[in-house]
């Protein structure tokens, strides 16, 4: 038996229809607010030693790790996507991880042999090199330890250096990633005075401690040697106000750029952070949650590029001006094409 269906009377709307924007594709393109393009995109790459040599990352399924000489070439794919910056975090070999982390400051470490091979064979992509001692020091502490103690102003004189020898092997922008106090000033003022008055820095302002971390730990090589957590030094995922303080400070510090970590179960901050000052804010997609889209698409649970797509336009719609995302290659090659 056929329905019958009555229209209801919907003289109350006097007219005022909101899908009527939305019908077709091309009134949905127009009224879009908010885009999503290459240049937004930021790849983090994992270096390891070795020469044309790439490991898998067990818990980040479709992400290896590449030695330098193929992070030139994935240096090449990312530019030709129109990719702007690559963001570089060494596997620093064991025997040269130390509870001193000098090996942050060896001016021949593999992140410096990774900034300088990708600048002279790339030189139009931005390279941001990640300071902190959790990948060169043997206690995966971002910091230097001492009777279960993160030390900070100790830890600030390391990353100086760190930052100086990054700077002179090619890196652009100098991302301190520790959360350490007073550590943008303290670089701004080494950088100024050694002549790299242009190298920029892109805080990670805003960093939680978080559980989303943990398939980057194992990337980086340093998850099964971190004893205890970082709650000492990274934010309590309860707190925003805090949020806003430590991007007001790095700012009046003297960074360039503001970030904002993890990335999507954080678009609250993203939020207020745009609404709250006037300076470029970066999200880290961080690896937890491209675990948890990989894993999940896999079971079958969601259309994966789907997720990718609209996880990374919300940073855009909450107003992150770029987005580190391990997704950059592939999706900044699917939104040229
Ligand atoms: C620390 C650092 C971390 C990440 C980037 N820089 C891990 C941590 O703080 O323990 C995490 C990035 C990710 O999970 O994708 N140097």
């Amino acid at each position: 038996m056929a329905e019958t269906w009555h229209k209801h009377d919907m003289d109350f709307l006097g007219g005022r229809r909101l899908r009527r924007s939305r019908r077709t594709a091309w009134s949905r393109a127009m009224v879009r607010e908010s885009l999503l393009t290459p240049s937004d995109l930021i790849w983090p790459l994992f270096v390891i030693d070795g020469h044309n040599e790439k490991t898998q990352i067990r818990t980040m399924p479709g992400v290896e790790r590449l030695s330098v000489d193929l992070c030139v070439e994935a240096a090449k794919a990312a530019r030709d996507a129109g990719i702007p910056a690559l963001a570089l975090f060494p596997n620093t070999p064991d025997h040269l991880r130390s509870t001193n982390g000098a090996e942050a400051y060896n001016p021949d470490n593999l992140m410096c042999r990774a900034l300088s091979a990708i600048k002279s064979a790339v030189p139009g992509i931005g390279l941001i090199a990640d300071v902190a001692l959790d990948e060169y020091s043997s206690d995966g502490q971002d910091g230097l330890v001492r009777n279960g103690e993160i030390l900070n102003d100790e830890t600030v004189a390391v990353m100086i250096r760190s930052a100086l020898v990054q700077s002179k092997a090619g890196a652009d922008i100098i991302a301190p990633s520790d959360m350490m106090d007073g550590r943008v000033a303290a670089i701004r003022d080494a950088l100024d005075g050694e002549g790299f008055e242009q190298t920029q820095i892109m805080a990670y302002a805003a960093k939680y401690a978080s559980f989303y971390y943990g398939p980057f730990r194992e990337a980086v090589g340093t998850g099964s040697r971190l004893v205890g957590d970082k709650r000492t030094y990274q934010m309590d995922y309860a707190n925003s106000d805090e949020a806003m303080r430590e991007i007001e400070q790095d700012i009046a510090e003297g960074a360039d750029s503001v970030m904002v970590k993890p990335g999507l179960p954080y678009l609250d901050i993203v939020r207020r952070a745009k609404d709250s000052f006037n300076i470029p804010i970066y999200a880290y997609q961080v690896s937890g949650e491209y675990a948890m889209i990989e894993m999940a698409a896999a079971a079958g649970a969601i259309d994966r590029y789907g997720a990718i797509l609209e996880s990374l336009w919300a940073f855009k719609r909450a107003g992150a001006s770029g987005v580190l995302t391990y997704y950059a290659l592939e999706v900044a090659r699917k939104l040229g094409a």
